[in-house]
């Protein structure tokens, strides 16, 4: 077995060393007037996690943001918390983003295993959590989610919930192969859709994420209930494979799936656990995106490409790179 399928594998542990790992001392945030979570990829992805929890669940009464750019919007500046997490900590857009909110006067925090972002938050005293090295970014899910819920909540942000409960929550080893073999066996051929309503939307943005990166294909993601009003025609008489991710409870997702019944040749519904509380949404977050993560793996390797290598990724860096600081 591959050792990246292996750090899929390994999830159940990665987030109980995540939980377990201490979090050093953190400056409070003097005030909050809205919180911007920047990142790309893999890392990116924690901002979703984030906005859902904020929006659904946390009771903050400030926005939040997730900001997938090199720019952050107009309005985010003193009394904003900005959080950027990059697993490798060197990312072009992320460290770009960081510059901008420390210029305009806001608490900026960060999580990274290292890096340029560590370097830059250590040397002006910012709050800075480190997570465990040797993953890819994507499979570094559960640290990069959970070492930053900690640090929201260390500096004053209170998102996440009681995280301590996040390992006794996640699903059972054997559920994430059963979804995965079920999602492999979906998408076998033609290019995936992977659709979720407004709460789960990060689930349909990962998964798409993992088939591009790890299966080496195009892939989309899709947001009920706006799929409902255009993405949805798409399925009449189209051979594109369905996987919705179906929220228990609302009535969007009874809708999402009737369709799906009368117009996709191929789908699959998977029911996700209903989620009371933070903790609970983040524990089948990380679950599902497991199976996902798992599948897509398996994809690329029934594809005989190499899941973790994503050579297009690099050369874009690289360039970016070049260029900003040209
Ligand atoms: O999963 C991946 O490998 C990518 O999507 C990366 O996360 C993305 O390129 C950003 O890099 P980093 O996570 O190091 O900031």
């Amino acid at each position: 077995m591959s050792s990246f399928l292996q750090d899929y594998l390994g999830w159940g542990e990665q987030v109980r060393r995540a939980v377990e790992s201490p979090l050093e001392r953190v400056t409070r945030a003097k005030e909050v007037k809205g919180l911007a979570v920047v990142g790309m990829g893999g890392s990116g992805i924690v901002g979703d996690v984030v906005r859902s929890l904020a929006a659904n669940y946390a009771g903050l009464s400030y926005p939040v943001e997730v900001v997938k750019d090199t720019h952050l919007p107009q309005w985010v500046g003193e009394g904003w918390v900005v959080l950027a997490v990059s697993y490798s900590g060197n990312t072009v857009e992320t460290l770009a983003a960081v510059e901008e909110a420390i210029g305009r006067g806001a608490f900026v925090a960060g999580v990274s295993s290292g890096g340029a972002l560590k370097e830059v938050l250590s040397s002006k005293g910012l709050p800075w959590a480190g997570v465990e090295g040797g993953h890819a970014p994507r499979s570094a899910l559960p640290s990069l989610t959970i070492a930053s819920l900690k640090l929201l909540q260390a500096i004053g942000v209170g998102v996440g919930g009681d995280l301590s409960r996040v390992p006794s929550l996640l699903r059972r080893a054997e559920e994430v192969m059963e979804i995965a073999d079920r999602v492999l066996a979906t998408v076998s051929k033609g290019v995936p859709a992977f659709i979720a309503t407004s709460r789960w939307s990060g689930l349909a943005i990962r998964a798409k994420n993992e088939f591009n990166e790890n299966g080496k294909t195009l892939a989309a993601a899709m947001i009920a209930p706006e799929w409902g009003h255009n993405d949805v025609v798409g399925f009449e008489g189209s051979e594109f494979p369905a996987i919705f991710f179906k929220e228990p409870g609302n009535p969007v997702s009874e809708a999402v799936e009737a369709v799906l019944k009368q117009f996709s040749k191929k789908h699959l519904i998977i029911e996700l656990r209903r989620a009371e509380t933070q903790e609970e949404y983040v524990a089948e977050f990380i679950s599902i995106s497991q199976a996902v993560g798992i599948a897509s793996v398996r994809y690329g390797q029934g594809r005989r490409v190499d899941p973790r290598e994503t050579a297009s990724i690099n050369l874009y860096k690289k360039v970016l790179k070049e260029v900003i600081n040209r």
